[in-house]
């Protein structure tokens, strides 16, 4: 956890954004604080990639602001990109290289010093050390998606945009990019990820915003959230298991090493 005065990892004010008629984001005000997980939720459309890509300066607002680390990313775009990193909706792995050349490849990129020390340290860190030789192609979908979130810790970003982190991956491989954002986030990392999931956002947010219709309709913790509602009505159930809970106890929790 960063504890030095740094100022708010994400700041936002008013931001909008159209595609021609097509409002997207008609004033989005948001907070992240250093070192935390927010969840961007919001449903197919909402605007959660919009807004992910505006922070990550790879769009440009209509108006309002957002201050990333505290630099605006209208203005000091290539501050902003030294301090973060982004895993797209859609992965960076080039499936004909291994699991280590891709990193190593990004370290190179990156114009890291000792790339492939860069690149040992991330497959051990990722369990993918003995995967590490092996074509990305041939990775699961929970190896690649630590694949692809290990490219973007390169160059040790503070903040690290995740935008649909687990979206196609069976609950197994979810368990373990949700390990993985947890070591991230203990680590000091700031994580804002966008899902549709609404277990995801309850099982790693710090906080959670809910994007709808343009605006930030809701932000704070799980409780917060939990308080908009009026207090349950008790009564006495047996309390089956979820499906989740069935697939994990026959298949078994996740291991780390998935050949
Ligand atoms: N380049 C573009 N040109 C025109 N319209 C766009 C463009 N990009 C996104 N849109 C539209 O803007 C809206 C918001 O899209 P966006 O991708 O930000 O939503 P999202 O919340 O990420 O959705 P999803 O959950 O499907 O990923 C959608 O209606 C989309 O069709
Ligand atoms: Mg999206």
């Amino acid at each position: 956890m960063n504890t030095e005065s740094a100022p708010t990892a994400i700041s936002v004010r008013g931001l909008k954004k159209s595609y021609k008629d097509l409002q997207v984001l008609r004033g989005v005000d948001l907070e992240v604080n250093p070192g935390e997980i927010l969840a961007l939720l919001g449903s197919n459309g909402a605007g959660k990639t919009t807004l992910v890509r505006i922070l990550s300066t790879l769009l440009t607002a209509d108006a309002g602001s957002a201050l990333v680390a505290g630099f605006d990313t209208a203005t000091q775009a290539h501050r902003v990109r030294e301090t973060i990193s982004l895993t797209g909706q859609f992965t960076a792995i080039d499936p004909v290289l291994s699991g280590r050349e891709n990193l190593v490849l990004m370290a190179q990129l990156r114009h890291l010093k000792n790339a492939s020390q860069h690149a040992e340290e991330l497959l051990e860190r990722f369990a993918l050390s003995d995967a590490g030789d092996r074509k990305a192609a041939t990775y699961s979908g929970g190896m690649s998606r630590r694949l692809d979130i290990a490219m973007s810790l390169i160059g040790n970003p503070r903040i690290i945009f995740l935008d649909e982190p687990t979206t196609g991956l069976d609950p197994q491989a979810r368990l373990e990019v949700w390990d993985t954002v947890r070591r991230l986030a203990a680590d000091g990392t700031t994580v804002l990820l966008t899902t549709q999931y609404l277990d995801e956002a309850e099982q790693l947010a710090d906080r959670i915003a809910i994007l709808h219709r343009g605006t930030i309709i809701q932000n704070g913790t799980l409780d917060q959230l939990k308080d908009l509602l009026p207090p349950a009505h008790v009564e006495y159930v047996k309390k089956q298991p979820s499906l989740e809970d069935v697939f994990l106890a026959l298949v078994g929790a996740p291991d780390q090493e998935q050949p």
